[in-house]
């Protein structure tokens, strides 16, 4: 089905597919890095809110992340580190010289270390099996899946480790999983839960994103889509002109104002949030993050 920003990142995004895929997250740290990605330390400040609102109902209240790369959010919301921890981390002078093995063997007790007492549970999904492999051996998900719901159904595997997720968690990754993807995981996930609902959805696409061929499917599972109106979340610089001037144009098609934003050289995303309507009638998304102070940055 037609996705528009899987057509920008074809054409116009900068591409970072060749650090998606390695067998260790320092590229990866060190490509976005450059580009000030922080998606996912909005993640780290606004995904716990939405999980302790989680707990507050009766269903099950692990996290599913998918686009999980190298366990990037799994290790925000899980340990005591924000995301600029994480990038002086993987760029620092003494694990440089490590092989894979040898980083692996620093990165264990590093984040067991800094574990929180009852970290959340992460199932982990992306494309990357290699940054899927690593983030599993790191001590990061408690399972995880090297696969690509864009193009097969899910594993029997995936499907049976998803009966405990109460929210799907999504930074960076819209427009590369779209609808295809959602479908089959919220399948999956409501099959596998013992009260058969549909999780909680939460993302953070590009302003550039159209949102609404995810919300009616959202909605065909039983869930309504609202999206965080008092601020946008600055996603990272624009790698050269060439994506700015595209970014612009973009927007202008779909009525989006760039002033402050998009104009000052950054991608901004929208916070989404899909839950059941009784859920989402009992307090808005805008009342849930009034009330918790996790904005005041
Ligand atoms: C910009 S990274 C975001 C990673 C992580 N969520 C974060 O915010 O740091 C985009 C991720 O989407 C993954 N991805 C791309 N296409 C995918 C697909 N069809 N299914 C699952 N993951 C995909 C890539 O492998 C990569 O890990």
């Amino acid at each position: 089905m037609s996705n528009p920003y899987a057509r920008h990142n074809e054409e116009s995004k900068a591409n970072f597919d060749h650090v998606y895929d390695l067998p260790d997250p320092r590229g990866y740290f060190e490509a976005l890095g450059s580009l000030d990605y922080l998606a996912p330390e909005h993640a780290r400040r606004l995904f716990p809110v939405l999980l302790g609102e989680v707990r507050r109902g009766d269903g099950p209240d692990g996290i599913l992340d998918l686009c999980c790369s190298y366990g990037v959010n799994a290790a925000l919301l899980g340990h005591d580190l924000t995301l600029k921890d994480l990038y002086a981390h993987y760029a620092s002078p003494e694990l440089a010289g490590l092989s894979t093995e040898e980083l692996l063997g620093a990165d264990r007790p590093f984040y067991a270390e800094l574990r929180h007492p009852s970290p959340p549970e992460v199932v982990g999904a992306d494309s990357a099996s290699n940054a899927v492999r690593y983030a599993l051996r790191a001590g990061l998900l408690e399972a995880g899946f090297g696969e690509d719901f864009e193009t097969s159904d899910p594993s029997e595997a995936f499907r049976k480790a998803v009966g405990n997720v109460g929210i799907v968690t999504v930074t960076g990754g819209v427009g590369y999983v779209w609808e295809r993807t959602f479908d089959r995981v919220l399948k999956s996930v409501s099959e596998a839960r013992p009260d058969g609902r549909a999780p909680w959805v939460a993302t953070l696409p590009a302003r550039l994103v159209d949102y609404d061929p995810l919300s009616a499917l959202f909605s065909d599972h039983g869930l309504v889509t609202q999206k965080f109106a008092a601020r946008t979340f600055p996603q990272r610089r624009f790698a050269d002109a060439a994506e700015r001037e595209h970014v612009l144009r973009e927007l202008a098609k779909v009525g989006v104002n760039p002033a402050g934003k998009e104009e000052e050289g950054w991608y901004h995303a929208d916070l989404y949030l899909s839950r059941p309507a009784e859920e989402a009638s009992r307090v808005s998304v805008d009342e849930l993050f009034g009330a918790s102070g996790a904005l005041d940055y």
